[in-house]
């Protein structure tokens, strides 16, 4: 098979994800905002990141927070409007930043004019774009259940038949098998990559060959066709970054989507290592400790099986999942260590690294009262389990360490009213913790989590280990130590790390012997041997 993306400036990038609506606020409404971001460009660059992948900001009525969209080829008023888009891309280049869109094609918001024809009649030329069954009010076609609560299926009287949705009502599913509803995507997104973007995150792609009748959502009979023929319609037509978000995935399928030949994505999200603290077969909200000698070894197999078919995207956090030092790390007495240890995990490893904002300063989960969430999953969540005989005290635990909105407070920049965030009310609390925890406060400090991300980033420029380098997984059974090697043309590299708050000792010592380390997230080694709480090394070999 041709490699095709053996050069592709994604495999030395690093990735740093926005969420618009929580990033900086420009106007002062209390919402993140397009022109907000431009603010932060040279924050950006500091940070040393390639580029910006933004959650939506289409037009939106925002029943999820932007991913149920009305116009695809508008900017929602509340984040800017198009010509802010067209700035902020041409500002982003020139401080060597691409913009990543977020593209949501499995639904459209029911608002989106597509559907508003679609509602009008069974014959409207519009009504084949999303997925309807003939039926009657209270006889739904079958027991299939949406992710944010209640059945998938909706009546609309006017026309007697039921449409399907995935996620929200507000969130009517599209109809892939329709070539009409292809074409149109195809042309937006040809329309989008002129304007010059960078690339594309593609939400839920894995759930748009869906066949309701068989019960199947993801990875449904017609997937990969309809991918290929999506990625030779535009992506191909471009140098640009493509990635799928993928639940469904296995390291087969990765291989698939992944493939040297760029016949269909640059890479996917796959999330086996973000589920394994959840009791397994259950919801993410049924908590359960983590398992880290089998987080090592599904990692490792991720990095083993990728190397030379596929690519890997490697990330720990996004917005919709809680902040990675509260979820495996500590925050409170460890909260730098455990951070950069956990970033030092992640980055050493052979893919692409995504930064999820406030990441690199070690932000953490909330602790709300169930009246200051805004989440449409955890509000739905909480109703559920409220009537289904949880106690509260259970669900809020749930929701504290799981929660969507942990991650998606206000980027905190610095310790005055709202945080440097906004001058208005912010639409969602700001975290306490704004007074210790802030970007200000991180720049003018060498040894924070931000200068730590930092030099990560300059290490994979540095050094093509990183990026080529094979992986080999040591200490597999060891119950405290993520130690790993990459190798490439003749270098070596170490990456050596206690994964808890214990000091633990390590076998390793004659393999890094005289050695130079890159990194440490301590600032002088005593007892070579011991690693203590949460303590992360580079070692060139
Ligand atoms: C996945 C997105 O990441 C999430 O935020 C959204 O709610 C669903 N897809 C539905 O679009």
């Amino acid at each position: 098979m041709a490699d095709r993306n053996e050069q592709k400036w994604w495999k030395t990038s690093v990735i740093y994800q926005i969420y618009p609506r929580s990033f900086k606020d420009s106007d002062g409404d209390g919402i993140g905002d397009l022109n907000g971001i431009i603010e932060k460009l040279d924050y950006l660059e500091e940070l040393g990141i390639d580029a910006v992948w933004l959650s939506p900001v289409c037009k939106s009525p925002q029943d999820d927070n932007g991913y149920d969209i009305s116009d695809y080829q508008d900017i929602d008023p509340l984040f800017g409007s198009l010509q802010d888009m067209e700035r902020l891309i041409k500002e982003a280049g020139e401080h060597g930043i691409k913009i990543i869109m977020d593209l949501v094609l499995n639904h459209t918001s029911d608002e989106h004019r597509w559907f508003l024809e679609a509602k009008k009649s069974k014959d409207n030329p519009y009504h084949d774009y999303y997925v309807w069954r003939d039926g009657e009010e209270g006889v739904l076609p079958n027991d299939m259940r949406a992710c944010f609560g209640g059945p998938a299926w909706e009546w609309v009287p006017e026309l007697s038949q039921y449409y399907f949705h995935q996620f929200s009502v507000k969130q009517p599913d599209l109809n892939w098998e329709n070539e009409a509803v292809r074409r149109e995507i195809y042309e937006m997104i040809l329309w989008w990559m002129d304007k010059g973007v960078g690339g594309f995150r593609l939400d839920v792609i894995d759930q748009i060959a869906k066949e309701p009748d068989l019960k199947i959502t993801g990875n449904g009979p017609r997937l990969h066709e309809f991918i290929r023929e999506l990625s030779r319609e535009t992506f191909q037509k471009g140098d640009i970054v493509t990635v799928g978000e993928c639940w469904g995935a296995d390291t087969e399928r990765a291989k698939l989507y992944s493939a040297p030949d760029g016949s269909e994505f640059s890479m996917v999200f796959q999330f086996e290592h973000i589920m394994l603290d959840s009791v397994p077969g259950r919801e993410k909200w049924d908590l359960a400790p983590l398992p880290f000698v089998k987080l090592k070894e599904v990692l490792n197999k991720w990095q083993c099986e990728l190397q030379g078919s596929g690519w890997n995207s490697l990330f720990w956090d996004n917005h919709d999942l809680p902040r990675i030092v509260s979820r495996w790390g500590n925050d409170k007495e460890y909260r730098t260590e455990s951070a950069k240890m956990l970033a030092t995990v992640l980055h050493g490893m052979q893919g692409t690294p995504y930064i999820y904002q406030g990441e690199e300063l070690g932000m953490t989960n909330t602790d709300y009262e169930i009246g200051e969430y805004r989440d449409i999953e955890t509000l739905h969540m909480y109703e559920e389990r409220l009537e289904a005989g949880y106690s509260k005290e259970e669900i809020m635990r749930s929701i504290h360490a799981k929660g969507r909105d942990n991650a998606r407070t206000p980027m905190q920049w610095n310790c005055g009213e709202g945080a440097g965030f906004t001058d208005g009310t912010p639409w969602i609390r700001i975290n306490g913790n704004y007074g210790e925890i802030n970007a200000e406060r991180e720049l003018a400090d060498p040894q924070s989590v931000f200068h730590y991300y930092k030099r990560l980033i300059h290490l994979r420029k540095e050094y093509p280990v990183f990026v080529h380098g094979s992986f080999q997984l040591l200490l597999e059974d060891d119950p405290n130590i993520f130690a790993y090697v990459r190798e490439w043309e003749g270098v070596r590299l170490l990456v050596l790390c206690n994964f808890f708050g214990s000091e633990t000792w390590c076998s390793l010592k004659e393999m890094w012997e005289g050695k130079k380390w890159l990194l440490c997230n301590y600032q002088d080694a005593e007892n070579e041997e011991i690693l203590r709480p949460y303590e992360a090394r580079m070692i060139l070999l």
